[in-house]
């Protein structure tokens, strides 16, 4: 058993994004600047479109990406039940109604006939997320959404590397909205990015970000001298700031080898656990590319003589950190207590959220980490067969 513990999702960070850090706080701007500047140029150029505005939260960016489709009261967004409470949160945040479409078994992405079977007068948008960093069925939701004039926000929280026949993540609606949150593909401790392709939609949602403050009003403490705002709109407080830019400039540089290394853990775990009698995360669709952003089993009692929360208390013992991704969303009190949702209604994430375990996936794992995440996997399950 490893000695120390393996802190489940451990971001790897490198010396330039220290460096770049400590000059921020140096520098004696450490809020909204030419960093934040710098980082949306950057990830713009990365996902080949138009505009990017950084945000302090991917959940930021689905707000005002639905408050920018002209989404409110009285409308309704169709999504995944196997998601972050985020998802769902920032369609109400807007006010809102979130729908759920249960999710296909074997992709664990949103199925889009159940989506059809959802579609209301009031629907407004599909707000599919690419789960795990596999790419949802965009061919037919596209389809579905430009039969039905729906707006398209992608939740690309998992899938900032995620590709569907040669398209990028993010670009194929409205909005594509990402999280660099400390456990995913490239972080900035919290943060978000929004993209599109219209220019008064990333105008909007930068207002929006910043009080409602007229455009550039980051800027009236510069070197220009003072400049007057005008609040145009009541907005929030959302904006990125210098000090989070300083670490994903860096962090989007290495975006490609920090992926080719969770694809060789990835490849590993494959491997060790083909004869253990758990489910394993399904290939990638060929012409597609999968962001490997969350290695996730199923634990199925039956097969493994464990259940899974017994599965989770056992890796813990073993001093490995692990995830849950997600229990499903109408699990929770608050939707069942407001939507009168019931786990029951949604079978295949009620399933997969009850079995899911996500084992440690990221660039900073070392060979003996994973190797001790192999065999304490194949330790626990061996006990139990
Ligand atoms: C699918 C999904 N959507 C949205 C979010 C929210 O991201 P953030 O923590 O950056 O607000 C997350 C974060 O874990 C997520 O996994």
């Amino acid at each position: 058993m490893r000695k120390d513990f393996l802190v489940y999702g451990s971001p790897a960070i490198e010396n330039a994004e220290i460096e770049e850090v400590v000059g921020v706080m140096q520098s004696g701007w450490l809020g909204t600047g030419t960093k934040v500047a710098q980082f949306e140029r950057d990830f713009s150029e990365y996902k080949d479109i138009e505009f990017a505005v950084a945000l302090n939260s991917c959940t930021a960016a689905l707000h005002l990406s639905i408050l920018a489709a002209g989404i409110g009261p009285g409308d309704e967004v169709i999504t995944t039940p196997l998601t972050f409470c985020a998802t769902i949160n920032a369609i109400i945040h807007a006010g809102a109604k979130p729908v759920l479409a249960d999710v296909d078994p074997v992709t664990m992405n949103i199925d889009p006939e159940k989506v059809l079977a959802k579609i209301t007068p009031n629907t407004k948008a599909i707000l599919p997320v690419h789960f795990a960093g596999r790419p949802c069925d965009m061919d037919a939701l596209c389809k579905i959404a430009s039969e039905h004039k729906l707006k398209i926000i992608e939740d690309c929280a998992h899938a900032i590397e995620t590709e569907y026949h040669g398209r990028k993540a993010g670009t194929f609606g409205n909005f594509g909205c990402f999280s660099f949150y400390v456990t995913k593909n490239i972080v900035t401790g919290e943060g978000g990015m929004v993209i599109t392709k219209a220019e008064q939609d990333a105008a909007r949602i930068k207002m929006l970000a910043l009080h409602g403050m007229s455009k550039d009003a980051w800027k009236r403490f510069g070197d220009k001298g003072y400049k007057h705002y005008q609040v145009v709109e009541c907005g929030y407080k959302y904006n990125m700031m210098d000090l989070q830019a300083a670490i994903g400039i860096h962090q989007l540089q290495r975006i490609e080898p920090y992926w080719h290394k969770r694809q060789e853990i990835w490849l590993h775990y494959n491997e060790a656990f083909a004869d253990v009698p758990i489910t394993l995360p399904t290939q990638a669709e060929p012409d597609t590319r999968h962001a490997l952003h969350l290695y996730t089993i199923l634990i199925d009692e039956q097969r493994c003589g464990i259940s899974r929360d017994g599965f989770l208390d056992a890796m813990t013992a073993q001093n490995i950190g692990i995830g849950v991704h997600y229990l499903s969303i109408p699990e929770h009190p608050y939707y069942q207590q407001t939507f009168r949702w019931q786990p029951e209604d949604y079978p295949h994430a009620m399933r997969i959220g009850r079995q899911t375990v996500s084992l440690p996936l990221s660039a900073k794992l070392s060979d003996s980490d994973y190797k001790s995440v192999i065999s304490a996997v194949r330790s626990i399950i061996a006990l139990k067969v």
